[in-house]
């Protein structure tokens, strides 16, 4: 095993900042109520959590009211999906939903399953190469009977940042509801939900610097929906359960400093993760980017190695100290290549090698050096197991 620890899978998950983890340890078990008590615990505990409120709704240029706290990124898109849709069915008898065909499982799979469970038709958006939805395709097939649309705002695989704003545009002027997964985007892009034109938006703690287990939802004051867990009525009556109020504080403070700390984070990561791609691409045989060069998240960079297994690769990355990713079946073990690759086009032979490399506020020029005067080597050895 290798002394070297380098962390390159910041997309996964990043760790607490120390002021977040601050900002939550009182409210564990100093401050410890139930924001939905009459007495002065739960007063307190209301106060943090409106506070907390009122903190994310100003990052996202919205109102206090339109923020709804979850358990994680997955339960905003079930929430917004789920909810959005079925409200949809029982006011206008809607039953069609429009995904993007990239979109992060915790999407893709609750459409699928509204699909086969409760008789909605899912069509899929074409992308082009780097992933990408063009407004025109949404113009072209949104319906009246369109439940909602949605397609993310980056992609958590290639890093593409799709023209949100736009596609928001074309759905506000149909009428439809437009969801986007902002879980990945939100740790470095602006999430002004008015510029956006959104009428819903999913964010999740861990991808910027705050605990795992809590997340948000943007609601758009009027946005027909309808609640997925039911019970105290809590949010408004849209998601019931006792409020985590320390995660919810945590997530808050969290999401306000990638607000106000956007530039100087962007400046961090972006020069590092081009000279990540620059050089990968030069220097590793029979290797290409995945996802777009411009249009891509400034922490990310991702690639695919014809012949390769992506796997052995992160296996042996590990083993020399790295810890990468790959696309999301590799996680599993599943020997299919990625349902994101295989959109993008890409045959077997290239996508079952992929490899994802996302930086964060760790990352330092050495560790990229390193990474760098490793990689090509791992990549031969892996072809070479392969052939
Ligand atoms: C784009 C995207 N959406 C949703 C999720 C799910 O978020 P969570 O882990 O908070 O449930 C992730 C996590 O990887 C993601 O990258």
């Amino acid at each position: 095993m290798n002394e070297q620890n380098i962390y390159l899978d910041y997309a996964a998950t990043t760790p607490v900042d120390p002021r977040v983890l601050e900002a939550m340890l009182p409210y564990f078990s100093e401050h410890f109520g139930n924001p939905s008590s009459v007495h002065r615990y739960g007063q307190q505990a209301e106060a943090a959590l409106e506070e907390a409120r009122e903190l994310v709704a100003q990052g996202l240029n919205c109102l206090p009211r339109e923020v709804i706290f979850t358990s994680c990124g997955s339960e905003s898109d079930n929430l917004a999906l789920r909810g959005a849709a079925f409200a949809a069915r029982r006011d206008r008898n809607a039953d069609h939903l429009l995904i993007s065909p990239v979109e992060h499982h915790a999407v893709s799979r609750t459409a699928q399953q509204l699909a086969r469970l409760h008789g909605f038709e899912v069509e899929y958006l074409p992308v082009d190469e780097f992933g990408q939805v063009r407004p025109e395709d949404v113009e072209a097939r949104i319906r009246p009977t369109t439940a909602v649309v949605s397609v993310m705002y980056a992609n958590n695989e290639i890093g593409t940042i799709n023209p949100i704003a736009e596609i928001g545009a074309v759905c506000r002027a149909r009428g439809i509801p437009f969801h986007t997964d902002a879980v990945q985007a939100a740790a470095y892009l602006p999430v002004d939900v008015h510029t956006l034109h959104v009428d819903l938006l999913a964010l999740g703690g861990h991808k910027f610097y705050g605990p795992k287990g809590v997340g948000a939802l943007y609601i758009r004051q009027g946005t027909p929906i309808l609640p997925v867990l039911t019970g105290g009525s809590q949010e408004f009556g849209l998601r019931s359960g006792t409020h985590n109020i320390p995660y919810i504080v945590g997530f808050a403070q969290a999401f306000h400093l990638a607000q106000v700390e956007r530039q100087q984070r962007t400046q961090h990561v972006k020069p590092l993760r081009d000279v990540i791609i620059g050089r990968v691409l030069e220097e590793t045989p029979d290797s290409r980017l995945t996802g777009s060069m411009d249009r891509r998240l400034p922490n990310h960079a991702s690639f695919v190695f014809r012949g390769v297994d992506g796997n052995a690769l992160l296996a042996m990355l590990d083993a020399a100290g790295f810890a990468c990713s790959s696309g999301s079946a590799c996680k599993t073990g599943d020997p299919e290549p990625s349902e994101v690759l295989t959109a993008l086009g890409l045959s077997r032979e290239w996508a079952l090698g992929s490899l994802r490399v996302t930086l964060g506020n760790r990352t330092t020029a050495e560790d990229v050096e390193a990474f760098l005067q490793t990689l090509p080597t791992l990549v031969q050895r892996a072809r070479q197991l392969s052939a």
